[in-house]
């Protein structure tokens, strides 16, 4: 199946484009979900997180505490690379078995770390950036979440810089305007990608 991976930084917009997608009826795997269900209780990351970084990213009913690993692993780059360790193989795996059993003339897998991990290459063919200017991401996101505005920076620091996220897609959507714009330009895409899916499968 033809899949086009979805990538942008904190707070671009990712979850709201692809949750005009998904209106428009194209499947769509999200590996920030995928990655929730791996670390809610029960999570099958669980066991492995508690190895790593011990009791203090838990709280006393056992579930992650999730502000106190972010706070960990955003001001300790080991810390991130050990995370990531634990949680990238698996999430990647589950993302090609629920993109393998879709029936869709294309999809949308949503990565935010599409590029910065390049792990992705072999189960995308196409690759959509979600763009922001980066003062009008952190207004967003400090508008949405707890988080506060250097959580968000320390975030911003570890991904790619904006001029390397577009050097290296294939599309790219501008999302510093408003909804109804953005309405617009994932209809564009939708459009574009049956055309590019059919192509692909040489109808
Ligand atoms: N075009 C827009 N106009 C106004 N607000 C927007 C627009 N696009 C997104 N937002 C808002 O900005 C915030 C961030 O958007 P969203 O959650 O979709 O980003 P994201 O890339 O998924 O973020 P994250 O990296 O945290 O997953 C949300 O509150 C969302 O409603
Ligand atoms: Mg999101």
């Amino acid at each position: 199946m033809f899949v086009v991976g979805l990538t942008g930084g904190i707070g671009a917009g990712k979850s709201a484009v692809s949750e005009r997608f998904a209106r428009l009826g194209v499947p769509v795997v999200d590996t920030d979900v995928i990655a929730r269900e791996l670390t809610a209780p029960g999570g099958e990351a669980l066991p492995s997180i508690r190895e790593a970084f011990g009791g203090s990213v838990f709280t006393q009913a056992g579930e992650l505490d999730r502000a106190a690993l972010r706070r960990q692993v955003f001001a300790d780059p080991a810390a991130r690379a050990r995370l990531e360790t634990i949680l990238h193989p698996r999430i990647r795996h589950i993302a090609g078995q629920r993109l393998a059993a879709l029936d869709a003339p294309y999809a949308l897998l949503v990565v935010p770390l599409l590029l910065e991990t390049g792990a992705y290459a072999d189960l995308v063919q196409r690759t959509l950036l979600v763009d922001c200017p980066e003062t009008m991401r952190v207004e967003r996101v400090m508008a949405r979440s707890a988080l506060t505005r250097s959580d968000i920076e320390a975030i911003v620091a570890a991904q790619w810089r904006d001029d390397e996220r577009r050097a290296a897609v294939d599309d790219r959507l501008d999302n510093a305007g408003g909804m109804e714009a953005l309405d617009a330009a994932v209809t564009a895409l939708h459009t574009r990608y049956l055309e590019l899916a059919r192509a692909a499968a040489g109808l």
